[in-house]
């Protein structure tokens, strides 16, 4: 049921703030501030020297984002795979160490088929995943659920929110449990989570200006999306969410990669999307949107009050997100890329809940 909305995907981008809330519920001991994970855990952090973390699409990009927190809170070096190169690389594993597996549907063949292997290598497998009956859920030693209810539009987006709070309560309950975060840091970035509901309802709010900006993107052959630290696996997923119902062709790119090639793209009539929340690699991003600029690409910059003052460059559209705990910002500047791609593609009138070509699970491989 699509509620009064026009299509699931728009219902499921705004009940993000609801499902992100009932993910929390679910980690965290509001009343303590405290982390609280639901399952109890078969290992130590400090017996784990490395953490595997392998998934496919929207679902990689939230490990990828992952993987800067737990190296970031628990000083535990993370090594992202796309399932299918994971499966048949031959990585060295060591037994004891812990693999992660995200997966909305949990019937990925590629995921599913890794999480096989690690368990063959004598690895812990951790699943996250959002249909508990699913195969890689009932597979896995241990299994993480993300709240985000039935995700229907092909598109995945409260799937991907919801799978970076379970990554994020991870990340801290490791860093904890490694002392790598004191009572105060807990204390502190569960404050952090804690507001992340109310932050998504607020970025919702830029929705008629990202409508009307899209108007003008529908009119696009290509849009390059830009992004540091953890923008940076963000900005791969706004330009797979546009690509994949709006058929647009988009990259997303580490802004410090642009000058080793993909500027050779830019010109007037590139849309320049740059992720930059005012945090400690801003002033870095800055001097990319220069070189964008000066090239007369049309940069539509996503970042706070405090971005849109400090950011010494002319753009298209400046979409300001509120003010928050630097650490989480991907779970709300995802919402703006991801109702760039879905007006864009009501725009162009393509099928947005049933894209041509693409499936809601892939169970081949
Ligand atoms: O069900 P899964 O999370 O394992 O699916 C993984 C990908 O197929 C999925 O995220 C895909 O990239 C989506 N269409 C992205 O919007």
């Amino acid at each position: 049921d699509k509620a009064n909305y026009r299509h699931f995907m728009a219902k499921e981008i705004h009940e993000q703030p609801e499902v992100v809330g009932h993910t929390l519920a679910r980690y965290l001991d509001m009343g303590a501030e405290r982390v609280a994970l639901p399952a109890k855990l078969p290992f130590d952090f400090n017996d784990i020297q490395r953490i595997s973390i392998t998934a496919c699409g929207t679902a990689n990009y939230a490990g990828y984002i992952g993987k800067y927190w737990f190296e970031r809170f628990a000083r535990l070096p993370v090594e992202i795979d796309i399932a299918s190169e994971f499966r048949y690389r031959e990585a060295p594993l060591r037994k004891g160490d812990l693999a992660i597996f995200i997966s909305q549907s949990g019937e990925t063949a590629d995921t599913l088929a890794a999480l096989r292997y690690a368990k063959e290598q004598g690895l812990h497998t951790l699943s996250v995943v959002n249909v508990p009956t699913s195969t890689i859920a009932r597979e896995s030693e241990i299994v993480m659920p993300t709240l985000a209810g039935p995700e229907i539009g092909v598109a995945s987006t409260k799937a991907f929110t919801c799978q970076l709070t379970v990554l994020a309560a991870l990340a801290v309950a490791a860093g904890r449990a490694r002392g790598e975060l004191s009572e105060q840091d807990e204390t502190r970035l569960v404050h952090g989570l804690i507001e992340l509901p109310r932050l998504m309802a607020a970025a919702l709010a830029t929705e008629h200006q990202v409508e009307r900006l899209a108007r003008d993107i529908a009119k696009s052959q290509d849009v390059l999306y830009l992004g540091r630290g953890t923008s940076y696996p963000l900005a791969l997923e706004g330009a797979l969410k546009l690509k994949e119902i709006s058929y647009i062709h988009a990259e997303g790119y580490a802004a410090g990669e642009l000058k080793h090639g993909p500027i050779a793209l830019i010109d007037e009539k590139m849309p320049v999307v740059v992720i930059a929340p005012y945090d400690r690699v801003f002033e870095k991003t800055v001097s990319n949107m220069q070189e964008v600029a000066a090239r007369g690409g049309r940069i539509i910059l996503i970042t706070d009050a405090k971005g849109a003052e400090e950011a010494t460059v002319e753009s298209l559209v400046t979409i300001v997100m509120p003010d928050m705990d630097a650490a989480f910002t991907p779970l709300v500047y995802a919402i703006p890329a991801q109702l760039l791609a879905y007006h864009t593609a009501v725009v162009m009138g393509t099928d947005v809940d049933q894209p041509r070509n693409l499936a809601k699970s892939v169970t081949v491989e």
